[in-house]
């Protein structure tokens, strides 16, 4: 049985003549992508979050710790939490095209919380967007992934909403977008055009491990609504595996690339093992890479948290998405393969024998980044990552590159990896130029394969970021 978004596809051309006079009726030119958790600390690592669990919990109630459990998985604190501010208060800003969008207070307070909501004033609100007042929610709420939540679900989250969860008296400054996008209204149209407004149907044909990590990868861990790119008006391309290939495809967030989560024709996380992908979910680092950007908070607040079996779904799920029907790698060579054979390249023993004549690139790598990254580029095991074979490196999209070489970062803390060992930030000794020469340089060696970078490219994200901190240069 199909999700009835096959009967969306089929009223497609209506669907996207209502989106075109949409557009053309806000004149609305620029696309509405749904900046994540800006705070205004772009390129720095975010701060790790209060703990979800900070409240009076008496004897355990099996259903509130379901609950609590589920708001982990759904990262519901991270965007309900103010930097500094109480757990689930609201008021962190997050910035649109159209505006500063504001999250809400979602304390059990009967004023200034969802203290007053009915169970089904929740379960409307979390998968229709529509407030217990009947007032349309933005959709920088994930209510279109969290309509695949199943009632129970749905239910366990209520109760530790309700009942666990500390009530909060404050009041978060209300989100004042400009005319038209004040207009909640016109949500309706927009959940016409976006809203797949089901439940998670299992697939019989698959097991019960896929289709776990099917409903938790589309629910209430909207993975897609960062790694799946989105339309002019902000709608996810596609919500699962059956709609297309654009699902999980990569997209960029915040002016970081999140990869894609499927196979493609370049080095995939999707190709790692299993177990590297849970262990990376669970502490931020693997062989192969390392959490930078958005993602550092989410494995910080949700998924770390997450039991083995629940990730393990996950992942296993993920590495079915547009897999080769033959089995076939395809592109250059999966990523530990290209790893173990990242000493044996021409690259590798010309930068051991300090030659870099001929090597564009090189020479920057040498006396920059070849301390940590290694001359072979495979790095060293959790600390510092393999730039052979990685899926970053390779990325069609360079925006994390660029950034991460401009502005630095710092891996998650975790509880099984504490330490956020950092990479430092370049921008304040390199040149636009040697930055594009030296990630050119990354890019094609050791058996990568991924277009060259301008100094044109750096350029624009050297531009979006912040001064750089006095303190980045040692
Ligand atoms: C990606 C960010 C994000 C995540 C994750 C998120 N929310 Fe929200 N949520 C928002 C924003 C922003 C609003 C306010 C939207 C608006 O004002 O239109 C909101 C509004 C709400 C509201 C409406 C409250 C009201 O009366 O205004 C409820 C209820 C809610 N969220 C519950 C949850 C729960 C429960 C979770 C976790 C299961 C969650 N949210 C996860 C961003 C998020
Ligand atoms: C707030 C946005 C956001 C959400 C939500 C999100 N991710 Fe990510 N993710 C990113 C970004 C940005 C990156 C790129 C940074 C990196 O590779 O560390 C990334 C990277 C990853 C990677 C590493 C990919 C690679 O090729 O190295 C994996 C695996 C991953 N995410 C899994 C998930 C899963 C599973 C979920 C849902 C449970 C999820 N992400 C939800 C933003 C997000
Ligand atoms: C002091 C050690 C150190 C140096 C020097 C260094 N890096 Fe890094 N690099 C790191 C660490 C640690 C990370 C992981 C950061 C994170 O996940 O937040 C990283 C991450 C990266 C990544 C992303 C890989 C991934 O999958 O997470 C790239 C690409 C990269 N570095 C390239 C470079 C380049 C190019 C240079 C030289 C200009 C350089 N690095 C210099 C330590 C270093």
């Amino acid at each position: 049985m199909r999700r009835p978004l096959a009967n969306a596809r089929k009223r497609m051309p209506l669907r996207a003549a209502a989106g075109a006079a949409l557009l053309v009726g806000l004149g609305l030119a620029s696309a509405w992508t749904f900046a994540q958790r800006t705070d205004g600390a772009a390129g720095a690592p975010a701060p790790a979050q209060p703990p979800a669990a900070a409240t009076p919990t008496p004897a355990a109630d099996p259903l509130v710790e379901r609950g609590r459990y589920l708001a982990r998985v759904a990262d519901c604190v991270s965007c309900h939490t103010a930097p500094g501010g109480a757990p689930f208060a609201g008021g962190l800003p997050m910035k649109t095209p159209f505006g500063t969008i504001v999250s809400t207070n979602i304390t059990p307070d009967k004023d200034a919380g969802i203290g007053a909501y009915t169970q089904a004033d929740f379960a409307r609100a979390l998968r229709q967007g529509v407030a217990a007042d009947g007032h349309h929610l933005y959709p920088a709420m994930p209510y279109p992934s969290f309509a695949r939540a199943s009632d129970e679900d749905v239910q366990a989250l209520y109760a530790y909403f309700q009942k666990a969860v500390k009530p909060v008296a404050t009041r978060p400054p209300a989100t004042d977008l400009p005319f038209p996008f004040s207009m909640r209204g016109l949500m309706v149209f927009w959940n016409w055009l976006y809203l797949d407004d089901t439940r998670y149907t299992p697939q019989p044909q698959q097991s019960a491990e896929w289709n776990r990590g099917a409903y938790l990868v589309q629910g209430f861990g909207h993975c897609g609504d960062c790694h799946t790119p989105r339309s002019r008006l902000g709608g996810v391309k596609a919500g699962s595996e059956r709609d297309g290939d654009q699902f999980l495809a990569g997209a960029l967030v915040d002016g970081w690339y999140a990869q894609p989560l499927r196979h493609t024709d370049r080095p995939s996380a999707v190709q790692w093992s299993t177990q590297d992908i849970v262990e990376y979910l669970q502490a931020g680092r693997t062989a192969h890479t390392a959490a930078f950007g958005p993602m550092v908070q989410v494995v910080e607040n949700s998924t770390q948290h997450m039991t083995a079996e629940d990730l393990k779904a996950i992942a296993v799920y993920l590495q079915s998405v547009g897999a080769p029907a033959s089995g076939a790698a395809t592109g250059p060579g999966t990523p530990s393969a290209l790893r173990a054979a990242a000493a044996d390249t021409p690259e590798a023993r010309k930068l051991r024998d300090g030659q870099v004549d001929g090597l564009p690139g090189s020479m920057v790598y040498l006396n920059n980044c070849s301390a940590c990254h290694r001359s072979s580029g495979a790095g060293w095991d959790n600390t510092f990552p393999a730039l052979a074979g990685n899926s970053v490196v390779n990325a069609r999209d360079p925006s994390s590159l660029i950034r991460l070489v401009l502005g630095g970062s710092a891996m998650p803390s975790t509880e099984r990896s504490p330490a956020a060992i950092a990479m430092p930030a370049f921008g304040w000794r390199l040149s636009d130029a040697e930055v594009a020469e030296v990630l050119s340089f990354a890019r094609r060696s050791w058996g990568n394969r991924a277009d060259a970078v301008t100094a044109a490219q750096v350029a624009d994200v050297r531009r979006q970021l912040p001064a750089p901190a006095p303190t980045a240069a040692r």
